[in-house]
């Protein structure tokens, strides 16, 4: 069992401020049952949401402590119990958490966490939890898309699923995930992402900047069939211009979107929105344990290992200081939100030290244990 005896948290006492660092109570290995491991932090990957979470009021009961995705080593877990039956002491793991990450310990669900991979550092694998359980719930889960799960090995389907933004850190893993189901993942993006789309399994990809996207997109589409559009990036103007797309081919596409749509009454006749009502959400976790153990755990340590399934968005340590460097880290990451491809270039400035190229690609804000 751990023999640490404090833990310490970034803690956020209120939206609108910086979070700081503070000593906390250590987790209870007595109360982990049968499906909790406790993990000491190695590396945390920032995410959009951490500086949205920190800056805007979400109705929070504060304190919160932030943070979805960690890697570590599993410290402790309850002996003979289902968890046991997955981790040991020791083991190199990689989890999800909605929010509580940016801890030295943390207590995760095992059916939220997966083994790194031989050859891989923590840094890499913890680019992945939060896009992929966003991911799954919208691709796989029965309430949205529904499509086949990945497998190794799967057998191409002969259908396409359009992915909206697949240069985002979701997208990404989206069009990895859909590929790896069999289905053609078409995706947008910037020019410039082109290659690194297709390098992800994308069969082609479109400029969203494009003024006759839409009519490209759609005779895409129409070539076979498509079994759904999912809204990977660009908030309320990507659900718009993805559903132009769904209604504009001549097929009646299931349609599911990251970002919350809350003006349904502009989508366009003959799309098949797939999008629960506030009162008939499952809670969280729910909507990940129906989706995430065939993805998360069940698919992707294989696939990792195996070559199938990449690192992206690349992981970028922005410093090695542990929980005193997240709030560096959440600052750049707003600076990212704020400036786009001017951030990304200040960040990589901020870790390497020396200018960026001219075009970057997408990466992951990381910060790792000093
Ligand atoms: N529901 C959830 O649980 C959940 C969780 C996390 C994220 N999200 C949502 O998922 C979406 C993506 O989040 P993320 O963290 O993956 O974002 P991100 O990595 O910050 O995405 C940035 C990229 O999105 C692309 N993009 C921006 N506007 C676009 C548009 N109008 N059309 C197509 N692509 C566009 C750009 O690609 P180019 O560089 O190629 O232009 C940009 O580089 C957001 O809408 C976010 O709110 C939802």
């Amino acid at each position: 069992m751990a023999a640490a005896r404090t833990n310490r948290v970034v803690w956020q006492g209120k939206f609108g401020v910086p979070g700081d660092v503070r000593e906390a109570e250590m987790p209870s290995t007595n109360e982990l049952g049968d499906h909790k491991v406790l993990v000491k932090v190695h590396a945390w990957a920032i995410n959009p949401c951490d500086y949205m979470l920190q800056d805007r009021d979400m109705g929070f009961a504060y304190p919160v402590i932030l943070g979805c995705d960690v890697a570590g080593t599993v410290e402790a877990v309850t002996p003979g119990s289902p968890a046991a039956a997955k981790f040991s002491v020791g083991d190199r793991v990689f989890g999800y958490n909605a929010n509580n990450g940016f801890q030295d310990y943390v207590t995760f669900d095992e059916r939220l966490l997966a083994k790194v991979p031989e050859g891989l550092e923590f840094r890499d694998p913890v680019v992945l939890g939060l896009t992929i359980a966003t991911s799954a719930v919208f691709l796989f889960g029965e309430d949205y898309l529904n499509l086949d799960f990945p497998k190794i090995g799967a057998p191409k389907k002969g259908k396409s699923v359009l992915i909206w933004g697949g240069a985002s850190a979701v997208g990404s893993n989206a069009i990895q995930l859909v590929t790896g189901a069999g289905y053609d993942a078409i995706t947008t993006c910037s020019k410039n992402n082109f290659d690194y789309v297709k390098s992800l399994g994308a069969v082609s990809a479109f400029d969203y900047k494009d003024p006759d996207v839409t009519e490209k997109l759609a005779a895409e589409l129409d070539k076979g069939e498509c079994a759904g559009v999912f809204m990977a990036a660009g908030l309320n103007d990507g659900n718009i211009a993805a559903w132009k797309v769904a209604a504009a081919s001549k097929q009646t596409l299931k349609f599911a979107s990251s970002s919350y749509i809350t003006n349904l009454d502009e989508v366009p006749k003959g799309v098949d929105v797939k999008q629960l009502s506030p009162g008939q959400f499952k809670p969280f976790p729910d909507c990940w344990f129906e989706t995430l153990p065939a993805t998360f755990g069940g698919y992707l340590p294989e696939a990792l290992a195996k070559g199938v399934y990449k690192i992206a968005p690349s992981p970028l340590v922005v410093n090695r200081k542990g929980l005193e460097g997240i709030q560096e880290a959440i600052n750049l990451q707003r600076a990212i939100g704020e400036k786009g491809q001017e951030g990304v270039k200040a960040a990589i400035k901020h870790a390497k030290g020396e200018a960026a190229e001219d075009e970057v690609k997408p990466v992951k804000l990381i910060v790792e244990r000093a």
